[in-house]
């Protein structure tokens, strides 16, 4: 029989932006073997209906417990609120990870007292982005900033086009002009565009994301439930819902070169 340690952690996003997600978990859990699923061929989440995220994750669960996982981590803002809830009530005794912007720590760190909140419309119209907010940000002020548009392009591999540039500078320059000393990135997709923020951004505005965070969350649960592997890992195993030559294709881009790369049908 195999440790119970050994099983590995099913990481989950609705295309590429949890792979930002899945290089701290595997930064800070290196024993850990890791499965990812990209629902690629139903991106963007960010304007779809929660009952057919819901659904989307229901399947995805459903697949990673039928692979023996352990653990779940929605590495997808949208995911989490419109889902997370509903994965709990299904699988009370699993460890399930969601993920939120960072509100508490930008509400911690601002000295303008502005923040300003880059994420996708759905996860900005949740309720539980305004149960954050009223939790939260009551001595500051927040501007949220919906990016349609953002996530296709890093989908398509595109981190730096000057399309994307124009964009983004399009939805970064009325928070700046608005005082934000802080920006938070709501949406895990967004974190590949640092490089292009940091030329955008005086040097005193500070990019805020929660990767690092769940990745620790993550951690914590293992180690309270004695599941962490002693390892080795195994090579990390991906699924998508769309062609698995595109993942391929821009896998070493935003996370390693990998032939691990299989179709996901359900
Ligand atoms: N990566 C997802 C998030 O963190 C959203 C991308 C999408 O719109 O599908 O919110």
């Amino acid at each position: 029989m195999p440790e119970a340690g050994a099983a590995p952690i099913g990481v989950f996003d609705s295309g590429v932006g949890g792979l930002s997600v899945l290089a701290e978990i595997a930064r800070l859990l290196p024993n850990e073997s890791l499965l990812y699923v990209a629902d690629c061929g139903h991106i963007p989440y960010g304007e779809k209906s929660p009952e057919f995220i819901r659904e989307r994750c229901r399947a995805v669960a459903q697949f990673f417990r039928e692979q023996g996982a352990k653990a779940m981590v929605l590495a997808c803002n949208t995911a989490t609120v419109a889902a997370v809830a509903d994965l709990r009530e299904r699988y009370p005794e699993w460890p399930l990870v969601g993920m939120e912007p960072a509100v508490k720590p930008a509400a911690a760190a601002t000295r303008s007292g502005v923040v300003g909140v880059l994420a996708t419309t759905g996860t900005l119209q949740s309720a539980k982005f305004a149960a954050l907010l009223d939790r939260f940000a009551n001595d500051v002020r927040v501007i949220t900033q919906p990016c349609p548009g953002l996530v296709e392009l890093i989908e398509a591999g595109d981190l730096s086009s000057p399309v994307l540039r124009e964009l983004l500078q399009g939805y970064v320059d009325p928070l700046l002009a608005a005082g934000c000393d802080t920006l938070i990135l709501g949406c895990t997709h967004y974190p590949f565009l640092k490089p292009l923020l940091a030329e955008m951004i005086p040097p005193s505005v500070a990019l805020i994301d929660t990767g690092a965070a769940v990745a620790r969350q993550l951690k914590r649960l293992l180690l309270e439930r004695e599941l962490l592997a002693a390892g080795p890992a195994q090579p990390a195993q991906f699924w998508t819902s769309a062609s698995p030559e595109h993942l391929r294709n821009i896998l070493p881009l935003l996370w390693s070169s990998s032939d691990n790369v299989r179709s996901f049908e359900r």
